[in-house]
């Protein structure tokens, strides 16, 4: 049983870990243990009672409550914020009892005088060694209560001061920079402020030691399920009290909570590992896989000409990209911008859903119906959440976009923002994007959304205007949710101006991620390594293009082999030769892609702190079979030779590695230097094969 209960101390167990709190002797829910699961339920320590000695050091402030309100005499981060009807700005919570319903617990905590339950929710996942929290608030009073800040979960770590965050960071063009930081005192803020997840920061976090690295050390880890604002506050308290708190950021957040109404919070996640980086890495992509629209399906290899072609698409030119792709072994192919009525370039069409009438005079049927005879998919860009003010939709509904009145509506790749949260904007996006999948053989859409947001209002509306930031994100879930449902078939990718929209959120719409707008081989390595901390490869959608084609095509088919492939270069510009070599790796990628997409990986060099030569490995769940990618970028002579450890093999079993001598054991493999020699700006891919169960 994962969630053990007593009337003041409740354990939750998973597979190797355990998260423990209860009420301490002031009647508070503190935080007890999280690590890994110990032999028996008395082992966990119990629940502690700090001793202030001071009016400025008091009790109130060092208990590690598991959701702190902003009551009696502390000044760590709350996690929960609101106002009264009456104008009181402090919430009291008191425990108030607890129920268990499928293997998941439910704490209430009552406010101490107003009508106001907060029940938190804590949900094992035994088998991915993970804790789903979220909280649920209700009004059970007859009026308002303004809620201002409202946190998915506190999670403590346990007491010290010397841990270290790791979170990634970046801008459009070149994001998922892992930054490893020591935490010091005082709080540490990653947010989004732009009404999608963002380019800058991703609602992550892992905490360690110092100390940890891929393969070993403790390490805290999680992630928000949200694809709006959101906020992480990494808190070191001057008493050696280290939490993060993650959830909705309070950011120009408001929400009436109206008399008899909930408000539930976005689920957050986090996990424990003693195994490093890598395990925490593996835990997330296991689970991540385990609720993806289309679960295990394998990606087919796709064709965008977008960065050939831009805007400059129709029947004829889009069939003769069609023709090359399809004898280079591509099994989709996606047309991108440009297809739309009036798009001709990015400062009209949005919100136009329907064919241009010249370049497309009967319709896509024509370019589906080629497309399709040539034995591929067919896939389709389009950017619903936008409108270019030249446009039909815009000039009908020129309210529809989010905007103030009196203030100027800002525009950003000349568009402007519909406002999700609007019934009638979902309901006109359904019916044409339903309209174009019922029509067309449509069977990827590649959902795009290129700016962020200003001047955030919603003048129709006559409740709390900050409602919009969540509402946004409701509606967006809503229109997505409702087409995913009528067209099941579909397989979607979240992009927004590359990976601007990556969480665990979309994720329960789109299958992948289009992770960056940098297409480039070399430094899409360290971006890469950035997004699978938390994400599986089957959600990591890489083009190989003709940015850096300084690069062999053979280099930059093998860095984008290490995700769900694609093809975005020019291919009509393509030799002969270059033309081969791609024909070549993108029959070894149908061949590997299983292990690749939803094995596990192993990151046995990394890109961004290894210097010039980085490795990833990949093994099928069974062991059996494995591909390891190496790369050296730019290393000046005379070097080292590069040497890899491999990882995940069985210790027992007998393996070959393509381009290695002889047979050996899975514990030989992983503990011998094996040396790649590389050149600069050369690559290989090498196959891992189980050939015996060993002696
Ligand atoms: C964004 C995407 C690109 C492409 C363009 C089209 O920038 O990230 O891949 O689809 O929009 O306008």
């Amino acid at each position: 049983m994962p969630v053990h209960t007593s009337n003041t101390n409740w354990i939750l167990e998973t597979s190797n870990t355990a998260y423990a709190f209860g009420l301490n002797e002031a009647g508070l829910l503190t935080h007890r243990y999280w690590g890994a699961r110990l032999p028996r339920l008395s082992d966990y320590p119990p629940a502690p009672n700090p001793q202030g000695w001071a009016s400025f050091n008091n009790p109130a402030q060092l208990t590690p409550e598991e959701y702190t309100g902003n009551n009696d005499v502390k000044f760590v981060e709350p996690a929960i914020k609101v106002t009264f009807a009456d104008g009181v700005r402090v919430t009291e919570l008191q425990f108030a009892g607890y129920e268990v319903k499928d293997e998941t617990l439910f704490m209430t905590l009552k406010d101490s005088f107003y009508p106001l339950t907060v029940t938190l929710v804590y949900h094992p996942l035994v088998e991915y060694d993970l804790i789903e929290r979220y909280a649920i608030l209700h009004n059970s009073g007859d009026q308002s209560i303004a809620l201002e800040r409202v946190f998915s979960a506190q999670w403590h770590l346990p007491y010290g001061d010397k841990y270290r965050l790791s979170h990634l960071a970046g801008r459009w063009f070149d994001e998922f920079h892992i930054i490893r930081e020591p935490l010091t005192k005082g709080t540490k803020i990653l947010e989004s402020r732009r009404i999608h997840t963002s380019h800058h920061h991703n609602p992550y976090f892992a905490v360690d030691r110092g100390s940890a690295d891929e393969e070993q050390g403790e390490v805290w880890f999680g992630a928000l399920e949200w694809s709006g604002n959101w906020k992480i506050a990494a808190e070191l308290t001057d008493f050696a009290s280290t939490r993060i708190n993650i959830g909705l950021n309070d950011w120009d957040f408001g929400w009436e909570l109206k008399p008899n109404t909930d408000f539930t919070t976005p689920h957050a996640y986090a996990g424990y590992t003693a195994n490093g980086f890598g395990a925490a890495s593996r835990t997330m992509h296991d689970y991540i896989r385990s609720f993806l629209p289309h679960g295990n399906t394998l990606h087919k290899v796709l064709y965008n000409s977008w960065e050939a072609t831009t805007f400059n698409v129709d029947v004829e030119s889009q069939k003769r990209y069609a023709e090359i792709a399809k004898n280079l072994g591509i099994e989709l192919f996606v047309m991108d911008d440009g297809w739309f009525q009036g798009r001709n370039l990015d400062n009209a069409g949005l919100g136009d859903w329907w064919p241009d009438a010249k370049k497309f005079p009967h319709g896509l049927q024509p370019l589906v119906e080629h497309v399709n005879k040539l034995g591929m998919d067919f896939g389709l860009w389009v950017e619903p959440e936008m409108v270019n003010p030249d446009s039909d939709l815009y000039r009908a509904h020129p309210d529809w976009v989010i905007h103030f009145p009196n203030r100027q509506r800002s525009e950003a790749r000349k568009q402007l923002v519909l406002n999700m949260a609007r019934a009638d904007v979902q309901a006109y996006l359904i019916e044409h994007l339903d309209k174009l999948l019922t029509e067309n053989n449509i069977m990827f859409i590649k959902w795009d959304m290129n700016r962020t947001v200003s001047e955030p209002g919603w003048p129709s509306y006559e409740g709390e205007q900050r409602e919009i930031w969540v509402r946004y994100v409701e509606g967006l879930y809503h229109v997505w949710g409702t087409l995913r449902q009528r067209h099941p078939h579909v397989i979607w990718q979240s992009c927004s101006g590359g990976g601007g929209r990556a969480d665990m959120g979309i994720l329960h719409y789109a299958d992948q991620i289009w992770t960056s707008d940098y297409t480039g081989g070399t430094s899409r390595l360290a971006i890469q390594e950035g997004f699978s901390q938390l994400f599986p490869a089957n959600t990591m959608e890489a083009w190989v293009t003709d940015m850096e084609s300084n690069l062999s095509v053979t280099f930059r088919m093998h860095v984008s082999m290490c995700g769900s492939l694609g093809i975005g270069a020019n291919i009509t510009h393509w030799n002969e030769s270059e033309q081969a070599e791609a024909k070549k790796w993108i029959a070894v990628y149908k061949d590997v892609r299983s292990i690749i997409q939803l094995g596990d990986q192993y990151r046995l060099h990394s890109p961004q702190f290894g210097g010039g030569f980085s490795a990833v490995q990949y093994m099928s769940k069974d062991k059996s079979e494995g591909v390891v990618f190496a790369f050296r970028t730019h290393i000046p002579d005379p070097i080292n030779p590069f040497a890899v450890q491999l990882r995940g093999l069985d210790p027992d079993a007998l393996y070959t590695v393509e381009g290695f001598e002889g047979v050996r054991s899975g514990a030989a493999w992983m503990n011998i230097q094996n040396v790649f020699k590389l050149a600069n700006f050369e690559s290989t891919v090498r196959r891992i094969k189980k050939v015996a169960l060993g002696e």
